[in-house]
């Protein structure tokens, strides 16, 4: 499954590995919500999961950043910057495309977090692995 976490993918900080497992999660309610083909509306669904993802992100980025913080973490202002670009995206989503298209405003937001996974969790933030303990 596209939203499957796996012990590959731990960063060996338990509450980092248990808010990234949240994020998976989101993902895949989100994932089969929109794999639902009975032409039913789901604009309240999908906006309260988008809710949830922003905030929960924005959680759990402060929570890496403060730990980056406390650790003098070199990278710091990068990955802080890809944070941000994460909150942008999800919070420029508009609510007149969810209602209007939703199945490609849901489609386009699975494949955004399954790339954020790929290249924000499994690399950038695979980079502080090894520093922030
Ligand atoms: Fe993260
Ligand atoms: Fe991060």
């Amino acid at each position: 499954m596209l939203f499957t976490w796996k012990e590959e993918f731990s960063v060996n900080i338990k509450e980092i590995d248990e808010q990234h497992k949240q994020l998976f999660k989101i993902g895949s309610e989100l994932y089969d919500i929109v794999s639902l083909k009975d032409g039913v509306d789901r604009y309240d669904e999908i906006m309260e999961i988008l809710y949830e993802l922003k905030n929960y992100a924005e959680y759990h980025f402060r929570f890496e950043e403060e730990l980056m913080k406390k650790y003098g973490y070199e990278r710091y202002d990068m990955h802080k910057k890809e944070h941000e670009r994460f909150i942008n995206k999800v919070t420029t989503i508009s609510e007149e495309e969810v209602d209007t298209e939703q199945r490609k405003v849901g489609m386009n937001l699975i494949v955004f977090i399954a790339n954020w996974i790929e290249n924000h969790i499994l690399r950038s933030d695979m980079s502080y692995k090894d520093v922030l303990m």
